[in-house]
């Protein structure tokens, strides 16, 4: 599928679309709304949005970081370069603006994003144990297996980081 990338308002996102990255309404809401937030969306040729990035700067990092808060993209459009590309295009916006560092977290049983991350160049560095197990009052099950740790990737950023050429 051709799709475009744009940068967008984060109140013009999808709510449902960010709720697939992301199980909590309240969490949601509550970076949409913050100042210093960022968002991009992809957009299908009739213009549906197919997928969502949003990103903000983590406070008080010692190297400045910008940290991919919510990524999701339409069952029906996935493992088509989407997320990917949505990636790609936060990265240069950060590099643009001159940030050392991106991160991203997510859940020890998120096969796939974890899969996306570490092609892109994502490291682990931190790991919370049982995380979800203490935030989140349902379990939460993905890939067949339930969520447990929250895993904090990042990656140091340079001119030569876009890994992937990006469709228009
Ligand atoms: C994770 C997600 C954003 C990936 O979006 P996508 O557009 O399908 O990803 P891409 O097509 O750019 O995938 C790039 C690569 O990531 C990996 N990948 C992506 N989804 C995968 C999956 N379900 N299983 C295994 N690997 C996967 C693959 O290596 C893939 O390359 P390939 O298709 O050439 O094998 C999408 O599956 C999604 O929205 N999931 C639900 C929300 C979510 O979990 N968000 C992340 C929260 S941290």
């Amino acid at each position: 599928m051709e799709f475009r990338i744009e940068q967008a308002s984060p109140y013009a996102l999808p709510m449902e679309l960010l709720l697939l990255a992301d199980p909590s309404p309240e969490a949601v809401k509550g970076y949409i709304a913050a100042p210093d937030v960022r968002a991009w969306s992809a957009h299908a040729p009739d213009s549906l949005v197919v997928g969502v990035l949003l990103a903000r700067p983590v406070p008080d990092a010692v190297a400045r970081t910008l940290e991919v808060l919510n990524l999701a993209v339409r069952p029906e459009a996935q493992r088509q370069g989407i997320a990917r590309a949505l990636m790609n295009r936060s990265l240069q916006y950060a590099l643009r603006e001159g940030f050392a560092r991106m991160r991203i977290a997510t859940a020890d049983s998120s096969k796939g994003p974890l899969a996306l991350y570490r092609q892109l160049g994502y490291a682990e560095t931190a790991r919370e144990a049982e995380y979800f197990l203490r935030h989140y009052p349902e379990p939460i099950f993905e890939f067949g297996r339930q969520a447990v740790d929250r895993i904090v990737l990042e990656k140091r950023l340079s001119a030569g980081s876009i890994q992937a050429p990006e469709p228009i």
